[in-house]
């Protein structure tokens, strides 16, 4: 997901970047020759507001920094320029890693899918991700981490590649409520994106690095008035959203969510069917909980629809394609699972393994 939009002041100091700027010294930007000292002024200078990001890590460069103007990545990772690495991202919350494990599980069985060779252990990854966090100073936060080829050239082979390369950004929590906008009172108005081709299996599960057909999802959603667009396949189902899982809750109180073959194995998901067969079935708010094929028409009607993902965005949609979900408000069951989400990654309870306390310096 994005970093905050903030507006760059070019090197005249006026706000309109990316606009034509009179050349001081006649040149055209791609006749310029620039020193890495003056390449370094120039980056500080645009990313002097950039304030989305709070640490990077590099195993590349063997440390951390804080600078936006130097958290970059070498043009030649294969990651970069053939898409050959694999993401995958945990909250930073009151100073805790909330889940890192089974995110980190995640980013192996990616990293497994898409044959990369990675010389670190899984708690080598997590003692990687704790101290990026530390290093930050930030309390809360999402973290996110690549795992990557590496460097080396320019051809597909990544034989070529110097050595596999780790890279781990701690970024300001994305707001949806900003603007006036509350998730929780409002809802999302959402559209179903049947045009984007869906990803082959292999890589719906694998959560590499490119997001291209993610993208085109949410744009497709976009023109039909919705944000992250609900996956319809051919066949009438429901897949997922462009970067979130989706559940129905029928007009009796059945939870269901599509089984996660050809999905993304999502990690929110998974802790909303625990919270869902138990909290939920014991207070009444729901009957059953099912994970199985999910008809679109099913759900259109259905009481309530939920999208969630990134730990804690539980996501109502109140309305699809324009019509309304339920009564068209946001539903209790979506209201119950984001108070416990958010009451169990702000307090810290629940198991012992899901919270690592950040040791800042
Ligand atoms: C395609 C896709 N589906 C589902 C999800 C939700 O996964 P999680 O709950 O682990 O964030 C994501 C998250 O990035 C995603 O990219």
């Amino acid at each position: 997901m994005a970093l905050r939009t903030v507006s760059i002041d070019n090197e005249q100091g006026d706000s309109s970047a990316g606009a034509p700027v009179e050349s001081p010294d006649g040149l055209r930007p791609a006749q310029r020759i620039l020193s890495p000292a003056e390449a370094v002024k120039r980056m500080t200078a645009r990313r002097r507001d950039k304030r989305g990001c709070y640490a990077m890590f590099s195993s590349y460069l063997g440390g951390v920094v804080t600078d936006p103007a130097v958290m970059t990545v070498p043009l030649d990772d294969h990651m970069v320029h053939r898409g050959h690495g694999v993401f995958d991202t945990c909250s930073l919350v009151n100073g805790r890693l909330y889940r890192l494990g089974i995110h980190i599980d995640r980013l192996l069985a990616s990293a497994t899918g898409a044959r990369l060779q990675i010389p670190w252990s899984r708690d080598e990854l997590i003692q990687m991700v704790a101290d990026t966090a530390a290093a930050s100073g930030a309390r809360n936060g999402i973290v996110r981490y690549w795992l990557t080829a590496g460097p080396g050239g320019f051809s597909f082979m990544p034989a070529e590649c110097e050595e596999p390369c780790f890279y781990c950004v701690v970024l300001d929590p994305m707001s949806f409520g900003s603007g006036g906008f509350d998730p929780m009172a409002d809802g999302f108005r959402e559209a179903t994106v049947r045009e984007t081709p869906m990803k082959p299996p292999l890589l719906a599960q694998i959560k590499s690095n490119n997001y291209l057909l993610n993208v085109l999802t949410h744009l497709e959603a976009a023109d039909g008035g919705g944000t992250f667009g609900i996956i319809v396949d051919d066949d009438g189902f429901i897949a997922e959203a462009c970067v979130l899982n989706v559940c129905s809750i029928s007009t009796d109180g059945v939870f269901v969510t599509p089984p996660f073959e050809g999905i993304l194995h999502g990690t929110t998901m998974r802790r909303l069917l625990e919270l869902a067969r138990g909290p939920l079935c014991d207070e009444g708010l729901l009957r059953d909980v099912q994970q199985r094929p999910l008809r679109a028409d099913d759900a259109r009607a259905g009481a309530e629809l939920i999208m969630s993902g990134g730990d804690t965005h539980v996501f109502p949609v109140v309305e699809w394609d324009g019509a309304p979900i339920g009564n068209g408000t946001v539903g209790p069951v979506a209201k119950r699972l984001h108070d416990l989400i958010t009451a169990e990654t702000e307090a810290g309870d629940g198991s012992p393994g899901d919270f690592i306390d950040v040791q800042y310096p």
